[in-house]
């Protein structure tokens, strides 16, 4: 069996000390950056954005996965892409022309993701689900970290994996939003490839070690 990957949520890092959390991180067992781009249009918030992105890719040594949570998200392909994005996640909410929007992410050289709010039905990515490298599934309302995770998410996961594989896809399955130890085993049971965590990591008080502690966890 493939290992289960985590990826920090670089939204709960100390943004004064940016670099240090971004070393934390490499020497960590965890795999992917997570970084959440908020237009405050989208979402009712916002995060930071490319100069920002520009300081995090200076350090970062693992793959940048990057969740945009922006209207109209075609307008910045071209610029993640440059800022060394390795996957770039959009919103099924935020996108009028999916289809188009993911061939461009390809182009780019990047993998595509394709995010669903709490509310969107699994059965909207029926059409696409080959053509899209990756499903990041919202067990939150995307705007802010340290909210409650959403216990409907198992059954999305579930409906997901169930398409992929009624499809012959190789899609990836990511949860993002109030993922800890309580719920990392049950997500990667339900279907899970990928778990995002912010606050859990952020929060405690070794991090590294409540990396590897999930990382095992999932793995296990
Ligand atoms: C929420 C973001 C998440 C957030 C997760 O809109 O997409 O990536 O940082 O944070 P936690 O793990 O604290 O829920
Ligand atoms: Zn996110």
């Amino acid at each position: 069996m493939c290992s289960k990957l985590i990826a920090p949520s670089i939204l709960a890092a100390d943004f004064g000390n940016l670099q240090r959390d971004i070393e934390m991180v490499n020497t960590s067992e965890a795999d992917w950056f997570h970084i959440d781009i908020m237009d405050g249009v989208f979402v009712p918030n916002i995060s930071y954005g490319m100069p920002v992105l520009e300081a995090i890719n200076k350090h970062a040594k693992k793959t940048i996965d990057v969740h945009l949570m922006i209207v109209d998200p075609d307008r910045y392909i071209k610029t993640f892409a440059n800022l060394g994005s390795d996957v770039l996640t959009v919103h099924y909410e935020a996108c009028t022309h999916l289809h188009r929007t993911l061939q461009a992410i390809k182009t780019e050289g990047m993998k595509a993701g394709v995010a669903l709010n709490p509310h969107t039905n699994i059965n909207v990515l029926e059409d696409t689900i080959n053509d899209i490298d990756l499903v990041l599934i919202m067990s939150v309302n995307p705007g802010f970290g340290g909210q409650k995770f959403i216990e409907n998410t198992y059954s999305k996961i579930e409906q997901l994996k169930a398409l992929i594989l009624r499809k012959g896809a190789q899609t990836k399955i990511e949860v993002d939003g109030g993922v800890t130890d309580k719920n990392a085993k049950a997500l990667v049971e339900s279907g899970a490839d990928i778990l995002v965590a912010g606050s859990y990591v952020f929060k405690s008080s070794d991090q590294e070690k409540t990396i590897s502690e999930l990382k095992a966890l999932v793995n296990s």
